[in-house]
């Protein structure tokens, strides 16, 4: 296991991922009964954007930077960015602080949870479990496992609150991962059909997408949304130029809230306006 997300850190692929998470969260959040979130990969919980690692090659700069310079956003894009300003006033303990941590998909999540609501970490790297165990040290409602995420899901579903969402963002190190998430989909599934799935995926070439589109087509009854994500031009081989989130049970107008902040969100990430984005129902 190479992968580590902090050289990563804040690029658009994780803007685009968080915001969509971020949408999911307030959708929870809109009824009163508690809420349960499993992130089966869910790396160190935040991240110092001025570490030497970080530093190395500034993906931030690509992606949250340039949202952080921007005067007016979306509401759900004003959402997320304000989620971040508060983790980097708490984590700098104090309420200027300036834009320092990128915080990951745990850190997000948990500055939205009610003191009903609770979360269950995977992180299957040594290090970064230490790192995150630390991170929610002596955290109540914040469970965390040095485990590997795609069995978390057997072990962790369906959730005692039957109400929540599980996140699934494995590195894509290993061309196996698109396997095991087209086969772990299905079974998580007849284990709790009510739940919101959303999967990321990297787009650098479109043969693994299609195929794991399709085998859930096939494979899942509920309704599966696609949300992505392209600002680099697609004709660098092995290069990330864009990213997608699949939702499975997507909540009620949450596609039209995607659609609200989609081609702002675009308009601001493209580089010479290259790339496109599109959010629509899985056929
Ligand atoms: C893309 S990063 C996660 C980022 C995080 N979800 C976020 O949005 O901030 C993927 C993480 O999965 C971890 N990982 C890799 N294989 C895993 C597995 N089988 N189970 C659990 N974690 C794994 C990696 O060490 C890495 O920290």
């Amino acid at each position: 296991m190479n992968y580590r997300h902090v050289y990563h850190a804040g690029n658009f692929a994780d803007v685009l991922k968080h915001v969509t998470l971020t949408g999911l969260i307030l959708a929870l959040l809109r009824k009163d009964t508690p809420f349960c979130y499993l992130d089966t990969h869910a790396g160190t919980g935040y991240y110092d954007l001025l570490s030497e690692t970080a530093q190395k090659n500034q993906e931030h700069a690509q992606g949250i930077l340039k949202l952080l310079q921007q005067d007016h956003a979306p509401v759900l894009i004003k959402r997320y960015l304000g989620c971040i300003r508060q983790v980097n006033n708490r984590l700098s303990q104090s309420r200027f602080a300036s834009f320092r941590y990128y915080p990951g998909s745990p850190y997000i999540v948990r500055n939205f949870l009610r003191t009903k609501d609770r979360m269950i970490l995977c992180e299957l790297q040594p290090q970064d479990y230490q790192i995150l165990k630390a991170a929610f040290n002596t955290d109540q409602q914040v469970a965390i496992h040095h485990a590997d995420g795609f069995l978390g899901l057997k072990a962790f579903l369906p959730p005692r609150e039957h109400r929540g969402l599980v996140l699934i963002d494995p590195p894509y190190e290993n061309p196996n991962e698109w396997m095991r998430i087209a086969s772990a989909l299905p079974l998580a599934l007849k284990r709790w059909e009510t739940g919101i799935y959303a999967i990321w995926y990297p787009i650098k070439e479109r043969r693994p997408i299609e195929q794991l589109h399709q085998h859930l087509r096939k494979t899942i009854k509920k309704p599966i949304l696609l949300i992505e994500l392209i600002i680099y031009p697609e004709t660098i081989p092995n290069y990330l130029y864009g990213c997608g989130m699949l939702c499975i049970n997507p909540p009620w107008q949450f596609q039209k809230e995607i659609n609200a902040m989609l081609p702002w969100l675009w308009k601001i990430l493209t580089t010479d306006r290259q790339g496109s984005y599109r959010c629509h129902l899985l056929k």
